[in-house]
């Protein structure tokens, strides 16, 4: 049995990394891979590690559901649920708890980014997080996790845990590996090129959103931050901003890096920046128009997500019970 799990968090506007880390490569792998199951999930569960305001974390989580399916994302082959209405995650997160340690969750780098920036304490599910994103990936013994690079020590803690387990409880987990691009999976902010992009950047031109309009695009990568030697070359050291933009461009146009540094040899950073924009904007416009009409369609978005919660409910069941026996819980 080959399965296939990922899921992004609800919180804020998604950004161009994340389409490109990952929502474009789980339309890619529905249309390209060979798979029995493949999960996507709207992770709520984690989104609220840090506060979050009840009612936006409720229209957020809609309108994850209304992008995945505007990106391609088909619920006849992908079971498309929310984390919080299968509720064995937040029961195998706890049960992974007992055999992870404090000091390799407190050496997490997205630990460690987060807890700088919380104001009124900082939560134990912020800690644990990464233990119920364990969970997530070994609730549906999945073979294949594809992430942004931003989620590999995540998902090396995953494989540790499931190792652990099975070597404590007996053979019980499949030991999971990342899926991630070669291009796409690092795209960086637009005004630092060392900095990923990020939905949680104060700085809004650093950013392109999914849902900004044609004109925020264009200005914002007119105003990315590049260098002053005007050569178009991919050299992430000592050109970020360029490779950046190529990189961006590649994805969006679906054309080799290569291809598109001979195309603009010598043009100049205005042409060039004109063109990158010019990708952004045709791949965006249409999901755009997709999402709007989805988003209003709540009767279908409900059936979906309906669907979806009582499927993947089904195998978590199975599973989540077997991992309970093993550990000497269940009296039958
Ligand atoms: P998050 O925004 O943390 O919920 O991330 C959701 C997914 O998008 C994960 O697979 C991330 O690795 C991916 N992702 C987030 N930011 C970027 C980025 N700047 N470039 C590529 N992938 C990203
Ligand atoms: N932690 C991931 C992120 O922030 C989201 C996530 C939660 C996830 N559970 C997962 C991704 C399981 C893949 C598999 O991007």
């Amino acid at each position: 049995m080959k399965t296939i799990v990922s899921g992004i968090q609800p919180s804020g506007r998604l950004t161009l990394g994340n389409y490109l880390g990952a929502i474009k490569n789980f339309v890619n792998i529905q249309e390209n891979m060979e798979y029995d199951a493949f999960f996507v999930f709207i992770a709520d569960l984690h989104a609220i590690t840090v506060p979050k305001e009840p009612l936006l974390l409720r229209q957020s989580v809609r309108k994850l559901a209304a992008l995945y399916l505007a990106c391609g994302l088909n619920p006849e082959k992908v079971t498309l649920f929310i984390q919080s209405e299968v509720h064995e995650h937040a029961e195998l997160g706890y049960l992974l708890q007992t055999i992870s340690y404090i000091g390799e969750l407190e050496r997490m780098t997205q630990y460690k980014d987060k807890k700088i920036k919380q104001v009124d304490g900082v939560s134990s599910a912020l800690l644990t997080y990464p233990v119920l994103m364990a969970g997530d990936i070994l609730l549906y013994n999945a073979s294949y996790v594809p992430v942004g690079q931003d989620q590999k020590q995540h998902l090396e803690l995953t494989k540790i845990l499931a190792d652990r387990f099975n070597y404590r409880f007996g053979e019980t987990f499949i030991t999971p590996e990342p899926l991630i691009t070669k291009i796409g999976a690092k795209i960086m902010s637009l005004q630092d090129p060392t900095k990923k992009m990020s939905k949680s950047d104060p700085l809004e031109k650093a950013s392109i959103y999914l849902d900004d309009n044609e004109a925020a695009i264009r200005k914002k990568i007119a105003s990315a931050i590049t260098d002053s030697d005007g050569k178009i070359k991919f050299d992430p050291i000592n050109k970020p901003g360029i490779s950046n933009l190529l990189s961006i461009m590649s994805c969006c146009a679906n054309k080799p890096i290569e291809e598109l540094e001979k195309a603009y040899d010598g043009k100049g950073y205005g042409v060039f920046k004109q063109a990158v924009a010019d990708s952004i904007v045709s791949l965006l416009v249409p999901i755009q128009e997709k999402y709007e009409a989805i988003l209003n369609n709540k009767e279908l978005l409900d059936k979906i997500l309906d669907d979806g919660a009582i499927k993947a409910s089904y195998f978590a069941k199975k599973n989540l019970n077997k991992v309970k026996k093993r550990m000497g819980l269940l009296r039958k």
